[in-house]
């Protein structure tokens, strides 16, 4: 099939990718011409484990361009993908902007044969608001499908070849099976469903992944104020398979590009609606504490952060990406600033997306050990890999005193008895004093 996607983030580039993978011809179109001038390149703007190899080998194998030519990537084609960002607008509601530009855009190019896709998560009534837009500009009736998507990043590809499950809403059946036969080769289980309820699953399931979250994080509070250990009560809680083990990783709560925003956006769909759902109300509210945990525990520990060098490990909002988007690692270190603390962070692949959020307001390693360096506590924020997996005796080492604040539950209690001398805290298990 020859299938155009809008928008090169996350999202479209993943899908782009994937599709032109499983033997469809994909052009895909973005505004930002640095973008697609890397891209053509064949260089991945982002960061995502798999991507750059099969964004290679898709192009030379003539199934995946790149473009910012709306006429080179839309005159031909029989699917178009919408995947632009829906970015959080100032009332909590998702910002359309991009989205309706795009549909605009899109008009010129539409023939009654056209279906247009919308990927990019939007509250339940946009898909029929675009085809509004579209039909009062063409005059033709056009086809239209929900396709919300579920990828992680991190785990892009992975997420988009092997997806639990595809959601294709539309009130057209021709244009829903069209879509399905384009999934077809990934052989991942389809839902048809109405346009309206395709779109709000997607809000109902990030809404309730965030809620899981905040739950274990309030269990965490609950289990450190009684002595118990949440690691273990969710390892226990997890093996029942009406709970599940996913997003029961206590820690400093959510973040990045979509638990925030989409929470939100839910929440403002509710009110407008005229429905109460306090507990989208409660998930943000302790989410926003959670963030705090690190900064209160090291108030304690050490009554005030004036002139204390904090090292801050891991940036990005979660591991494997660079994506800084609503990471804790802003407010955490906005909360250090203000009070005093010089922080001085280490990501294996973030920093440069952190230096254009948070400038010179903090300093930034090359390593691990040249943020730990004389640093009078550790602030664990992410949970790469190479801080899992650092050794402990050694980063201590140079540590003017050997004081970890550990936001992830990174280590485990023998790794952190193997220490001749440490404190040690962590989220909703007792602290270790040696
Ligand atoms: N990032 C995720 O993990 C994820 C997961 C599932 C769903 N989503 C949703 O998917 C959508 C896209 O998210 P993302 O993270 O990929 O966004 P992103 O911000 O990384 O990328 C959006 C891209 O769209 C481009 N763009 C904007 N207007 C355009 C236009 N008119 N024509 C062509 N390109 C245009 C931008 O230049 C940008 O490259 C959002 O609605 C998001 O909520 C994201």
């Amino acid at each position: 099939m020859k299938i155009a996607v809008l928008g090169t983030g996350y999202v479209g580039l993943s899908t782009g990718v994937c599709l032109s993978q499983i033997g469809h011809q994909v052009t895909c179109l973005d505004i930002n011409e640095r973008k697609i001038n890397q891209l053509r390149q064949g260089i991945s703007p982002i960061y995502e484990p798999n991507l750059e190899e099969l964004l290679t080998s898709n192009m030379a194998a003539g199934r995946l361009q790149f473009t910012t030519s709306q006429p080179e990537a839309l005159a031909d084609a029989e699917i178009i993908i919408i995947a632009v960002g829906t970015p959080q607008g100032d009332d909590g509601a998702a910002d359309l902007t991009y989205l309706v530009q795009a549909a605009k855009e899109i008009t010129s190019y539409i023939t009654q044969e056209t279906i247009i896709v919308i990927k990019s998560t939007v509250p339940v009534g946009t898909n029929a608001v675009v085809k509004k837009l579209i039909e009062d500009r063409t005059g033709t009736t056009v086809k239209m499908v929900s396709n919300p998507e579920f990828l992680r990043q991190g785990s892009a590809i992975e997420d988009t070849m092997k997806a639990d499950r595809i959601i294709i809403g539309s009130e057209n059946e021709l244009a829903a099976r069209k879509i399905e036969e384009m999934y077809q080769p990934l052989n991942v289980p389809v839902i048809v469903t109405s346009t309206k309820s395709a779109e709000m699953i997607k809000y109902a399931s990030n809404a309730f992944l965030a809620t899981k979250i905040s739950y274990i994080n309030e269990m965490a509070n609950l289990c450190e104020a009684v002595g118990a250990n949440v690691a273990d009560v969710a390892r226990g809680m997890g093996k029942d398979k009406r709970i599940g083990e996913a997003f029961l990783n206590a820690g400093i709560g959510y973040g990045g590009s979509c638990f925030p925003k989409d929470v939100k956006a839910l929440l403002h769909t509710a009110e407008v609606n005229g429905v109460e759902f306090p507990l989208l109300k409660e998930t943000i509210a302790i989410n926003e504490r959670q963030r705090e945990w690190l900064v209160a525990k090291a108030l304690k520990r050490f009554g005030h952060l004036s002139g204390k060098k904090i090292a801050m490990l891991g940036l990005a909002f979660k591991p494997e990406t660079d994506d800084m988007r609503e990471a804790p690692s802003i407010p955490i270190s906005a909360a250090l600033s203000k009070w005093g603390a010089e922080v001085i962070a280490y990501d294996p692949v973030a920093t440069e997306n952190a230096k254009k959020l948070l400038g010179d307001s903090i300093k930034y390693a090359g390593s691990i050990a040249e943020a730990v360096y004389e640093a009078d506590a550790v602030f664990i924020v992410t949970e790469w890999n190479e801080i899992k997996n650092q050794d402990l005796v050694e980063m201590i080492r140079n540590m003017k005193e050997p004081i970890i604040f550990d936001g992830r539950n990174c280590f485990s209690e023998d790794e952190i008895r193997a220490c001749s001398a440490i404190e040690y805290y962590p989220i909703g298990k007792p602290s270790i004093i040696i």
